[in-house]
């Protein structure tokens, strides 16, 4: 088979790597993929959101399978581009990728279909929510109804905070049409747990947990980043939340959206916070989580591309997924001063280190091939992943294989995973 890989981060490098184990395939292209996608695949310079040229090229080459892993692209429609020109893709329709692509949706969703979450109103107009928010309680959260680069939400410790927040949103539009409707919601606190699954339109599958760090420095201090790393099983994801979530949460989301004509095929990413209440939703991704996929493939027992073909073939009933009795730590080797300013274009030494280890991978984020050799070429620049027999173990591999890897700038977390020894 030959598969055809949209998106160009470390989420890729991980999904090319784990398709690359397939017996079923033979040859891997990733568009436009990076410096050490290119070790698994053959990358091609064209963009997630330039659809009919993808379309054009799947054709060309004869591609048997496609998989996203981006949201642009999937909110964009590339999945309807695809089917409409007779190829097969994994993930879901534009109509059924509004789960992620719009909060305000999936919040009316969840409250339609009783799915347990925070409290809310979705606002489209300033003057409405600016009302709403001089008698509302603080903390509150508000939040971009669109896709915001992960930046769309604000947790507002005071009314003036929230006001402000309004303008930003709303008025002067930071995350442009996204911010056209805002959901005011409830501030929750808890430990948040990522869920990926894999979906057919009416069969879920849960992967094993992770969680993520999204702020950029120690003690989750700083700015919110795209995720600094990730542990995974997370130990707070217990027997019993799990058996709260099948009850309440996953199935309930897939026949939800079923119900409403938006049969969802592909990889729904359940941000859950446990709260003193019980889980709730925090959020829904159409797609692989960034940078979980990182420690959760590395874990797991299954042929991806089978799986990819049961969901869009209707026939995951009849998958056993399977995960290794193990653990993965995963920790972001970034450039320092990401996520704001920083420098790129410095050479990475090091990384032949993690050739023919099973386990230890470096999956490449932001790098490029130049003069001088792979050099670093974005905020997130590495993701330095390591298994263990737990998560101790994980992490202890994944902070010494951190020490393999040289360039200028060099930062990262040190805590990625401390959680752990509270559990
Ligand atoms: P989201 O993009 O919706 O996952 O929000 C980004 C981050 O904001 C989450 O990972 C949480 O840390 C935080 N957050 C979102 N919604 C809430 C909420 N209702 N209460 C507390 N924190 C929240
Ligand atoms: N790691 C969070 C995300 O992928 O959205």
């Amino acid at each position: 088979m030959k598969v055809l890989v949209v998106g160009g981060g470390g989420r890729e490098h991980a999904l090319c790597w784990k398709i690359s184990q397939s017996k079923k395939v033979d040859k891997i292209y990733c568009a436009p993929g990076n410096a050490g996608i290119a070790e698994v695949a053959e990358c091609v310079a064209i963009g997630a959101m330039e659809f009919q040229k993808l379309v054009a090229f799947a054709k060309e080459k004869e591609i048997d399978l496609t998989v996203v892993g981006m949201d642009d692209p999937l909110c964009g429609g590339i999945v309807d581009a695809f089917e409409e020109a007779g190829l097969r893709v994994f993930g879901p329709r534009k109509n059924a990728a509004i789960l992620e692509g719009s909060k305000a949706f999936s919040k009316d969703l969840m409250k339609k279909y009783n799915i347990p979450t925070a409290g809310y109103h979705n606002f489209t107009s300033p003057e409405e929510a600016l009302a709403f928010l001089e008698t509302a309680t603080y903390p509150t959260v508000l939040k971009a109804d669109g896709l915001a680069l992960g930046k769309g939400v604000l947790i507002c410790n005071t009314k003036e905070e929230a006001l402000a927040g309004v303008k930003t949103l709303m008025v002067d539009k930071q995350f442009g049409d996204s911010g056209n409707t805002i959901v005011v919601e409830e501030f929750m606190t808890g430990r948040e747990v990522s869920v990926l699954s894999f979906v057919d339109g009416k069969t879920i599958k849960i992967m094993t947990s992770a969680q993520d760090h999204k702020r950029a420095k120690d003690g989750d201090q700083g700015l919110n980043t795209g995720g600094m790393g990730t542990f995974s099983p997370s130990p707070f994801y217990t027997a019993e939340v799990d058996e709260f979530c099948k009850k309440y949460i996953y199935q309930a989301t897939v026949d939800a959206m079923a119900k409403e004509g938006r049969e969802f095929k592909g990889i729904i990413f359940f941000g859950l916070m446990l709260t003193a209440n019980g889980p709730r939703v925090l959020e829904y991704n159409a797609r692989f989580g960034d940078p979980e996929t990182q420690v959760v493939l590395p874990r797991m027992k299954n042929d991806i591309v089978e799986v990819f073909e049961a969901c869009i073939d209707g026939t995951l009933d009849q998958i056993d997924l399977q995960f290794e009795d193990n653990a993965a730590v995963c920790v972001v080797l970034a450039s320092n001063g990401y996520p704001e300013h920083y420098e790129k274009g410095f050479v990475i030494s090091g990384l032949e280190n993690f050739k023919d280890k099973t386990d230890y991978f470096v999956f490449h984020a932001g790098s490029k091939k130049a003069e001088a050799g792979i050099v670093t070429n974005g905020g997130r620049v590495l993701g330095v992943t390591a298994t263990g027999k737990d998560l101790k173990e994980a992490r202890k591999k994944a902070y010494e294989a951190t020490e393999w890897i040289h360039f200028d700038n060099k930062y990262m977390r040190h805590d990625i995973g401390k959680a752990i020894d509270e559990a």
